[in-house]
């Protein structure tokens, strides 16, 4: 899966040379190129923003250097990629947004700076996103969201025994305690059950945290989850 990034802080991409998508880049699973728009304006001070018609506070970023790097991309690859534009008044992502875009081959995204970019950027873009209800100051910590948690559902880039079943919202629930060494700590005790090497019986221990936990902290997400009869039994309904 390629990503290509168009930002006026290339830099701060680094942040995908750990970890597990630095993994996924060395094996070539998936490929994020970042381009500057400021190499792409047509002026001697490489200025991309100026001030808004109509008055008010702050700079808004042009248009052109913009549709500049758009079209050096489409001419790179013969066609222009999934256009993504992060901004507050998007789409809001969310896990089943990810497994969308995560069967998308190639995807490009946008990141703003500033009080916003110029309206006539619309015409290349396929969807606006907004990760959440909150100002950022820029586009770019959005974009790492959506590349960080679209990454990780391409085959191969986790270790191959995790399971995205039994993961927070994969099946629209949240996900159930996990413990691992020592058997106690501080008095603090491994529930007897995970000890027990009885699977039915830490499965349905499990399916019951899992029902627990989004019934006091999550009840929209119970409302959409698709229940079985067992799992009403367990929430006594
Ligand atoms: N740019 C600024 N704030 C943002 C947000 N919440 N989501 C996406 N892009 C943004």
């Amino acid at each position: 899966m390629k990503f290509e990034v168009l930002t006026l802080f290339p830099e701060m991409f680094d942040v995908f040379d750990y970890s597990i998508i630095a993994r996924a880049k060395e094996t070539g699973l998936i490929e994020i190129n970042r381009i500057n728009i400021r190499d792409f304006t047509n002026n001697k001070h490489k200025k991309v923003d100026d001030y808004p018609y109509g008055g008010g506070a702050g700079m808004v970023m042009q248009v052109e250097p913009i549709y500049n790097a758009v079209e050096n991309i489409e001419k790179k690859y013969g066609y222009k990629p999934f256009t993504i534009f992060l901004t507050p008044r998007g789409k809001k992502f969310d896990q089943e947004m990810a497994k969308k875009l995560a069967n998308i081959k190639h995807i490009m995204l946008i990141c703003g700076h500033y009080e916003g970019i110029d309206e006539r950027i619309m015409p290349l873009v396929d969807e606006e996103i907004t990760i959440g209800d909150y100002v950022l100051t820029g586009g770019e910590l959005a974009s790492m969201v959506i590349i960080d948690s679209v990454s990780r559902l391409i085959p191969g880039v986790l270790s191959t025994n995790v399971s995205y079943e039994d993961e927070s919202f994969y099946n629209g629930l949240l996900e159930y305690p996990q413990y691992t060494r020592p058997e106690e700590f501080r008095g603090m005790r491994v529930p007897d059950v995970l000890l027990s090497g009885h699977h039915k019986n830490i499965e349905i221990w499990r399916r019951y945290q899992s029902l627990r936990i989004t019934y006091l902290r999550r009840p929209d997400l119970l409302k959409k989850a698709n229940l079985s009869k067992e799992d009403l039994k367990m929430l006594n309904k």
